[in-house]
C-alpha cells in the first residue's frame, strides 16, 4: 500500500524555521516573549547573533591554548571529549569519559586551570538561566538547570542529524532545552546541520523501533547509581529513534537540512529532543541543558512526549 505521506516529490521539503533576535532587542517584550515561546516549543531555533556572554581578556588568553587547559589533547577531531559542570555542585565533573574512536577518554583539566575554567562555566549557567527566565518567564518555576557542557575541542566532522537523547540522566517525558554559545577566542564559527521537523522524522523511523531492555532492568541501574534516574519508555524511544536515524545512511545523505553558522559571541536556542541537528566544526562552545515538564509548556501537544505518544498510541511517561 502506498502511504501518501511518504511521497514528497516535488516540494520544497521543510526545515527547521529560525527565529533571529537582533542584538539590543528588548527579551522581555511581550511581542518578543509571544514569538520565542512559539518558535520554541513548535521544533525552531532561537538565534541571537551577539548574546552578550563574553569571555575576559584573560580566559580568552587561556582557552586559546587548549594545552594549558588540558593534560592531553586527543589526535581525533570529533570534538570530545567534553567537561561537564554541575551547577549543583559547583564543580566540573572529574570522570566525565567519551567514548573516542573505540577508546574511552576524558577531558582532564589542569589543576593551574580548573578555578578559571570552573568561573567562567558557572558564570555561563547564570548568565543562561537569566536569558532563558526573561524569555520565557513562565518555565522559571518548573525549569530544572543541569549540566553546563564546554567542548575545548575542534570538530573537524560532519555529526549526523539527530536528537538529543540523555544516556545518564533520562529526562522521564521531561524536553531538553539547552542554550548554545560560541566563544571561540580566534572568531572560528561553529557551523551545525538542522534538518526536518519531529514528527515526519518519527514518522519515518518510528516502524523500525523495537524496544528491548523492560524497565526493570533501568531502575537496577539506577538502584545502583550507574545512572540517574529510571528510563521511561519515552527515553527509550528517543534514545531508539536517534540511533536509528543516525545509522541510516541513506536518510543522512537525502534528509532535508540547512546550515547554520553562528560566529563568536553568537548564542542559539533550541528544544534539542524536538529538532534534528548535527555539529559539522567549530571548537570552544558553552551550552547549559535546562530539563522543562511539558505541563510547564504553553502549548505541551508540541512536545516530543505528546507527539511521541499520540504517533504510538501508548503512554510513555
Ligand atoms: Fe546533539
Amino acid at each position: 500500500m502506498v502511504n501518501k505521506e511518504n511521497i514528497s516529490v516535488g516540494e520544497e521539503a521543510e526545515t527547521v524555521k529560525i527565529l533571529t533576535i537582533e542584538p539590543g532587542a528588548n527579551l522581555s517584550a511581550p511581542e518578543m516573549r509571544r514569538a520565542a515561546i512559539e518558535m520554541l516549543e513548535g521544533g525552531g531555533v532561537i538565534y541571537l547573533p551577539r548574546s552578550g556572554f563574553e569571555l575576559s581578556e584573560r580566559e580568552r588568553e587561556l582557552i586559546s591554548d587548549t594545552a594549558k587547559i588540558l593534560t592531553r589533547v586527543p589526535d581525533v577531531e570529533d570534538g570530545r571529549p567534553t567537561i561537564i559542570f554541575d551547577p549543583a555542585r559547583g564543580r566540573i565533573k572529574k570522570y566525565h569519559y567519551a567514548q573516542v574512536r573505540g577508546k574511552m577518554m576524558r577531558a582532564q583539566v589542569r589543576d593551574t586551570a580548573r578555578p578559571d575554567i570552573e568561573a567562567i562555566m558557572a558564570r555561563y549557567g547564570k548568565w543562561a538561566e537569566d536569558i532563558i527566565t526573561q524569555l520565557f518567564p513562565s518555565y522559571q518555576g518548573p525549569l530544572d538547570r543541569k549540566r553546563v557542557t564546554y567542548r575545548p575541542f575542534s570538530r573537524n566532522s560532519t555529526q549526523s542529524l539527530h536528537i538529543d537523547s540523555s544516556y545518564g540522566y533520562p529526562t522521564q517525558g521531561r524536553s531538553m532545552l539547552r542554550i548554545f554559545s560560541n566563544i571561540n577566542p580566534a572568531n572560528r564559527p561553529r557551523i551545525w546541520q538542522l534538518g526536518e521537523p519531529f514528527e515526519p522524522f518519527v514518522r519515518r523511523f518510528l516502524p523500525s523501533v523495537h524496544l528491548s531492555k523492560p524497565a526493570w532492568f533501568s531502575s537496577i541501574l539506577a538502584r545502583l547509581g550507574i545512572v540517574d534516574g529510571t528510563k521511561t519508555k519515552y527515553d527509550q524511544y528517543i534514545a531508539a529513534l536517534r540511533a536509528l536515524g543516525m545509522r541510516d545512511k541513506d536518510y543522512q545523505r537525502t534528509a532535508p537540512r540547512k546550515v547554520m553558522e553562528f560566529p563568536t559571541g553568537a548564542s542559539w536556542i533550541a528544544i534539542t529532543d524536538l529538532v534534528l541537528h548535527g555539529a559539522i566544526s567549530g571548537q570552544h562552545s558553552l551550552d547549559q541543558t535546562f530539563y522543562l515538564p511539558v505541563e510547564a509548556m504553553n502549548d505541551p501537544s508540541h512536545s516530543s512526549l505528546r507527539i511521541l505518544e499520540r504517533l504510538t498510541g501508548e503512554v510513555l511517561v
